[in-house]
């Protein structure tokens, strides 16, 4: 049975992975490696508990010591790295927390990772998961290619880039097979209301003022989460040795435009009057160092590996405010206690 080390499974996007890989490979074993922070939540993997190739381990990445003997104790053949800190917010506020996670966490996996195998690569895989933002921004026109240089702006953006380039010179240094993806926003169910789509369901809600930075005109590439975790499946098993693949949906959104569906959809779903929700739109403080546009080109992810998105946005997002108010339960969970700090300092103090 193939060991597949799996780290940030609890979160969003890590949730999507582990519950991919666990039901559709029952010859290999999930392990499931999360700190569990603010936004891992073992609720998003609730379906998979009982399942005879899935084990959750507590921990952290930062941790060398445990690190190395996790993977002494399991023998991993593989790892999907997706453990991160991964709010641009959270990041402006607190920088070194995004070194040790997202750089240092990394890096100690890849030790971790060349001790085990020892050089004898034969049929490993590290596989690190990454973020468009690393290419840093675009103006009105053009995409980012796996080819683009990289040029991050913020906190976020800058540990996610040194990571990268970690695990490439890993690779170069000491052969270690490693394959990167850069993936544009995400959405979907089980996202940490922080982050724009799930918070501005819930303020709506709850009719609280939706925050938008600057003029809401800032572009975001949205591919449905679902789609990101295909991929990742794809390339974990077809992706080349040392290559980099993009992964996007080809569905750019300004952000205004993209909160004005998301309150004509909500008025619908909520038996609100047209037009309701709109008036929660809050044109706040901009975010410093605000990236303009992100849009990826995923040509090569398309035509080399077969992948393409499977949905398209209206369908999409439809569904994912569906999920979100048929799981109100688990929306109150993950906003009580530590988030209504959090809220507090980012947006009403602002
Ligand atoms: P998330 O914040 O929802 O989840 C991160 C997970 O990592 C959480 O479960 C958290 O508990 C865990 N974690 C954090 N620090 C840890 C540590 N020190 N040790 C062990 N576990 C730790 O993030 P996400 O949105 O699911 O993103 C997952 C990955 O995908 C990240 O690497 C991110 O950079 C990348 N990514 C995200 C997006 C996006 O739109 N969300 C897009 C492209 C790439
Ligand atoms: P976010 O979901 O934080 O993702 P990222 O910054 O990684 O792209 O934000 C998406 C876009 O929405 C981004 O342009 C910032 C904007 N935004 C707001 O206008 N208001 C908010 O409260 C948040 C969280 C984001």
């Amino acid at each position: 049975m193939k060991k597949i080390l799996i780290t940030g499974g609890a979160g969003f996007i890590g949730s999507h992975v582990v519950r991919l890989f666990v039901n559709k490979y029952p010859d290999y074993h999930i392990y499931n490696l999360d700190k569990l922070t603010y936004a891992g939540n073992l609720a998003n993997l609730k379906d998979l508990e009982n399942k005879h190739n899935y084990t959750f381990v507590k921990g952290d990445i930062v941790d060398d010591g445990f690190i190395q003997q996790l993977f002494a104790q399991h023998q991993f053949d593989g790892v999907i790295h997706l453990a991160a800190e991964s709010h641009v917010d959270r990041s402006i506020a607190n920088p070194l927390e995004f070194v040790m996670t997202n750089v240092v966490g990394t890096v100690n996996l890849l030790n971790a990772a060349r001790h085990l195998w020892k050089d004898d690569y034969q049929g490993k895989r590290f596989y690190h998961i990454s973020t468009d933002e690393v290419y840093g921004t675009l103006g009105e026109s053009g995409f980012f290619t796996e080819t683009t240089a990289y040029d991050p702006h913020s906190p976020y953006s800058a540990s996610k880039a040194s990571s990268d380039h970690f695990v490439r010179a890993y690779h170069d240094t000491y052969g270690l097979p490693v394959v990167v993806s850069n993936c544009s926003n995400n959405y979907g169910s089980y996202q940490f209301p922080e982050k724009l789509i799930p918070l501005f369901i819930n303020n709506i809600r709850h009719n609280k003022p939706l925050p938008v930075y600057g003029k809401g005109e800032n572009v975001r590439d949205w591919l449905w989460v679902e789609d990101h975790a295909r991929a990742i499946d794809v390339i974990y098993h077809q992706g080349l040795n040392g290559d980099t693949y993009n992964i996007g949906g080809h569905n750019e959104w300004k952000n205004i435009d993209l909160i004005r569906v998301m309150c004509r959809v909500m008025d619908r779903k909520l038996g609100r009057p047209d037009g309701e929700s709109e008036k929660l739109i809050t044109y706040v403080k901009d975010r410093a160092g605000h990236d303009l546009r992100y849009a990826i080109d995923s040509t090569k992810l398309q035509r080399e590996l077969g992948w393409k998105p499977s949905l398209q946005f209206e369908e999409g997002i439809e569904k994912t405010i569906d999920w979100y108010l048929s799981n109100q339960e688990w929306l109150d969970n993950v906003t009580s206690g530590d988030y209504l700090k959090y809220y507090e300092q980012q947006y009403v103090t602002r």
